[in-house]
């Protein structure tokens, strides 16, 4: 047994190999401690959620929470009139971490030195709530073994689709099945962008619309390169796959490809592109990666727009689960924050997951899209067709539209499941031909 309730004992460090991903609550205080009063809570980071958690908790005023302090750097240009008198603004850490609030609420983002005031806040035995996908997704871990050992309780339900609750949604309601699949439309910048390329529009043109709109960062590498996405995906392999992974291993690949051709070309195969963060375990064998592919219309994924968010959970014995809505702003985040905060205060019981560590493989079967653009001339689609029967490869469809000039003519091949080392392989023979202006464009298609 890693957690006994009425011991009071976290799980220990000698059985660190093997950990909870979630574990009981015990609380510190414990929820009969603090039966008589709210759990008190200390706010860092006053910025888009930040603020938005402090709205909630003085509108909707819930008995069992109470806003004591809230730290930001120069935090005089944050303070705001609407929090109760009492609260305390400051912008000394220390001096909140050595406070007597109950529960640290982390939304100031990145690893440090957030990362290290969460260790600080979870080693005085206080319990931490967080929104920040990059330090659960690299410290998860760690981080919640030390909250076992110290007593303390580490939630993050909003760092995985902002307001949607795809976190509690495995740790409680998915526990009793066995999760082989997920997909998941994880990034709001990415679909917003790709939703609005499927009127035709360009990625630069689209992504300037996103920069204007407060969408997307001046640098939106994070975003469009898909390490946002897999630091999310990392997480939610953790609760589904019970995989402890490194993101890192999670190799992305940026939607910045993709252009309005696709979009064209997809329409004509019954599909639209998305970016999706996808991880599977079959079979004993694990895979995962992040970028755009092709989701048939009548897919969920097709149907979400804009910032939306959507996440497809496939059970053993459940079938799909859909979690979709707004994965983003501050106002879902924060329910999400303050949804986690109440359960923190109700000293909630959470199912025990236990995960190990894995290695992530790229190996998946599946069939695929490749877009080639070409200086027209006899013999290419011989040459593909001969390199994808090299790999035994089957061939699904060859799609050619027309309106495209010969000298920079875009063509596309679909091709049946297939191992993505062999599609590797296949195009590594035709790659560096005469004809061939670009690399090919080669995406998962979903079914
Ligand atoms: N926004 C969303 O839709 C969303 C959705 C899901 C998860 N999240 C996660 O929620 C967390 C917060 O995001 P956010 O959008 O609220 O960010 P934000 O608007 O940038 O707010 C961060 C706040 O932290 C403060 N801060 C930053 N560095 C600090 C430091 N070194 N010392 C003290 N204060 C510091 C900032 O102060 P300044 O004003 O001085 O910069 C700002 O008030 C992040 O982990 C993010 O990934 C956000």
């Amino acid at each position: 047994m890693l957690f006994d309730p009425f011991a009071g004992e976290g799980i220990s460090v000698s059985q660190a190999q093997v950990t909870a991903a979630s574990v009981e609550f015990s609380g510190v205080p414990s929820h009969e401690a603090r039966r008589h009063r709210p759990l008190r809570i200390g706010l860092f980071g006053f910025g888009t959620v930040g603020s938005s958690v402090a709205r909630i908790l003085v509108e909707s005023k819930p008995r069992e929470l109470e806003l004591t302090h809230v730290f930001n750097r120069n935090v005089a240009r944050k303070r705001v009139d609407w929090t109760p008198a009492g609260v305390v603004w400051s912008e000394n850490a220390d001096e909140v971490l050595a406070s007597d609030v109950d529960a640290v609420v982390e939304l100031v983002g990145g690893l440090d030195p957030a990362g290290s005031w969460v260790r600080r806040a979870l080693e005085a035995g206080k319990s931490v709530v967080t929104a920040n996908k990059k330090l659960i997704a690299y410290h998860g871990v760690d981080l919640e073994r030390l909250a076992a050992a110290k007593g303390g309780h580490l939630k993050f339900g909003a760092a995985v689709a902002g307001g949607i609750p795809v976190i509690p949604g495995l740790e409680q309601g998915m526990a009793g099945d066995r999760i082989e699949q997920i997909k998941g439309i994880l990034n709001g910048t990415c679909n917003f962008i790709l939703s609005q390329m499927e009127s035709g529009a360009e990625y630069e043109t689209v992504l300037a619309t996103a920069q204007a709109r407060g969408y997307a960062e001046a640098d939106p590498t994070e975003d469009v390169g898909g390490f946002d996405a897999r630091s999310k995906l990392a997480i939610l392999m953790r609760l589904a796959l019970r995989v402890q992974v490194d993101p890192e291993e999670i190799a992305p690949r940026p939607i910045t490809t993709i252009t309005a051709v696709d979009f064209s070309y997809a329409r004509d195969l019954g599909c639209t592109i998305r970016q999706v963060a996808r991880a599977e375990q079959l079979h004993g064998h694990l895979a995962a990666t992040v970028g755009p592919m092709l989701a048939p219309l009548r897919s969920p994924l097709a149907w979400s727009q804009g910032t939306e968010n959507m996440v497809i959970v496939t059970g053993h014995y459940g079938g799909d689960v859909v979690f979709s809505g707004h994965g983003a702003g501050g106002h879902p985040t924060a329910v999400a924050v303050v949804s986690d905060l109440l359960a923190l205060a109700h000293g909630s019981r959470r199912v025990e997951i236990p995960s190990a560590p894995a290695s992530i493989g790229t190996e998946f079967e599946v069939p695929h899209y490749i877009r080639f653009l070409v200086a027209d001339r006899p013999g290419i689609v011989a040459a593909i067709t001969g390199a994808l029967a090299e790999e035994r490869i089957n061939i699904r469809a060859i799609v050619q539209k027309p309106g495209y000039p010969a000298d920079a003519l875009p063509f596309v091949v679909t091709v049946e499941p297939c191992k993505s080392s062999a599609l590797k392989r296949a195009l590594e023979r035709v790659r560096g031909m005469d004809w061939m202006l670009v690399e090919p464009l080669d995406l998962q298609m979903l079914e």
